[in-house]
């Protein structure tokens, strides 16, 4: 079982999308029982709460329901092998290298990303661009499936 593991600050708005696109991509792949999915925050500021509305619509919008709820990173999140930590931006790498050293599995989403300008996925917190942001993560989830399906022969 290969665990990939998406990192924000949150745990509201980026990670659960990239949960929810990732977990799409890896069920049309037909690798559902090999992939497990999941997300958390650096932060414990929403912990318990649902995705942010403007999350759920853009999801909902292109056919993907997500019902998770924030939860805080843990400790155990590096523990086992072989994972993928990744992180929406170079705060969230920190964090995690902060947490768990400089682990070779922490990574940035759009380091995957086929086409992208931007190397961190901007908050839509405050400035409400869940459709960007979709864009982006998208994107990079595609280009994460591809590297890790090249990494470990699935
Ligand atoms: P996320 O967005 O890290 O993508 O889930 C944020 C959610 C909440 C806050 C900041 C970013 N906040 O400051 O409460």
């Amino acid at each position: 079982m290969v665990r990939v593991l998406f990192v924000c600050l949150g745990n509201i708005c980026r990670s659960p999308m990239a949960e929810a696109i990732f977990q799409r991509l890896v069920d049309d792949a037909g690798l559902t029982d090999e992939v497990q999915v999941d997300s958390a925050g650096t932060s414990a500021y929403h912990v318990g709460e649902q995705a942010h509305p403007g999350t759920r619509r853009v999801l909902a919008r292109h056919g993907i329901q997500y019902n998770g709820r924030a939860r805080q990173l843990a400790g155990g999140d590096a523990v086992g092998d072989p994972a993928y930590l990744i992180a929406m931006d170079s705060e969230n790498v920190a964090d995690l290298q902060r947490r768990f050293g400089e682990d070779a599995r922490i990574h940035r989403l759009l380091d995957f990303a086929g086409h992208t300008p931007v190397h961190d996925v901007p908050d839509p917190y405050y400035s409400d661009n869940f459709d960007y942001v979709y864009r982006l993560v998208e994107d990079g989830c595609q280009g994460l499936l591809q590297a890790i399906r090249a990494d470990t022969g699935l």
